[in-house]
């Protein structure tokens, strides 16, 4: 038993290859279309949370990457108080352990809002961590979606699709496993981290301004993604790269056009990310048959997903093409590592 009735979790970065922009709901979260993602290796990308109440804690605390952050983000509320409401309801735990006050403490390895899925790691991780402090059973997908949409599949190891649903309260719009991480032991992920400042557009900022003015972005999610996300699933079970790489440029390719669609636009990948999308079509076309695969979030950041094999001499094309990057790092798959303390 911990004295400090502590819970801690490490949960992993997803990366989507198809992906989430937009939402019909802002406050559940709810998107506009399915998306599709990877989720990676702990060793290298993720958040670590440890949660702890006690009877003497005055107040509501939250760390941030070490820093002391104020507890007042609507979202880490109202996961909160949506867990805590579980609790009451499920008898999960002594009422007397619901009125005490919380600290949450939570650290990235990596830049937190530069793009690379930093929330999506954080909210699964602390839903996860809450969850199993209050010791409530439900779908856990669903209560990390109310942190952050994308936070939703990394509760999952391997392969996760996200259903966008249809039901209005969200009960519907959750992540469910396609394969898990051993489904492919060959697929790796190389993290290009072209810059690791804030990005200028949350992407709640951006997806609101893209549902707003794109026509595209209709277009996107009626007629393009559901095609694409079966097409996809039918690539991950079949493991066929050639298929799954070519969805993966064109959704994020996709993405992009949004951005640019969105009005006044919005432009997240740079020169050098542009440099990176050449640099993997021109290697592709030298190999006759494609072997890379790019993908940018909100960001200017490039994961290049690829099979082991191919690590080598593609990671050589980096070092020349951009001899000054120095963060470059592969990874494979991965799931959420739990490390329960008792009551
Ligand atoms: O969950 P959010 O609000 O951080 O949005 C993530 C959006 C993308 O990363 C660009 C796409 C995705 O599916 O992860």
């Amino acid at each position: 038993m911990d004295p400090l009735n502590r819970v801690t979790v490490v949960a992993p970065v997803n990366i989507a290859v198809i992906k989430y922009w937009g939402k019909r709901d802002e406050k559940l979260i709810l998107p506009i279309n399915d998306s599709v993602s990877i989720t990676l290796d702990t060793s290298i990308m993720r958040a670590k949370t440890t949660v702890c109440s006690q009877p003497d804690f005055s107040e509501n605390q939250l760390w941030l990457n070490g820093i002391k952050t104020s507890f007042t983000n609507p979202r880490l509320l109202n996961c909160l108080e949506k867990i805590k409401h579980l609790a009451a309801d499920q008898q999960s735990v002594d009422p007397a352990v619901l009125s005490w006050k919380i600290h949450i403490c939570s650290e990235n390895n990596f830049p937190t809002a530069a793009g690379l899925a930093s929330s999506a790691a954080g909210y699964a991780c602390l839903v996860i961590a809450l969850a199993k402090h209050y010791k409530i059973k439900t779908d856990l997908s669903i209560l990390a979606r109310i942190g952050s949409g994308s936070a939703c599949r990394s509760v999952f190891g391997g392969f996760v699709r996200w259903h966008a649903g249809v039901e209005s309260d969200g009960s519907d719009s959750r992540a469910t496993q396609i394969a898990d991480s051993s489904h492919w032991p060959e697929m790796r992920a190389l993290i290009l981290v072209v810059s690791d400042n804030k990005k200028h557009t949350s992407s709640t900022i951006g997806m609101m301004n893209a549902v707003k003015t794109s026509d595209l972005i209709k277009y996107r999610a009626e007629y393009c993604v559901p095609k694409r996300t079966d097409k996809m699933c039918e690539a991950i079970l079949k493991k066929d790269f050639v298929k799954f790489a070519e969805l993966t440029m064109k959704d994020s390719n996709q993405l992009h056009a949004i951005c640019l669609d969105t009005y006044p636009p919005c432009v997240y990948m740079t020169d050098v990310s542009h440099k990176v999308v050449e640099m993997v079509h021109a290697y592709n076309d030298m190999c006759g048959e494609i072997k890379v695969a790019y993908t940018f979030d909100a960001g200017p950041n490039a994961c290049l997903y690829l099979l082991n094999a191919d690590v080598p001499r593609v990671l050589t094309l980096i070092k020349h093409l951009f001899p000054s990057s120095s963060s470059d790092f592969v990874t494979g798959l991965g799931d959420v590592e739990e490390t329960e303390t008792e009551f």
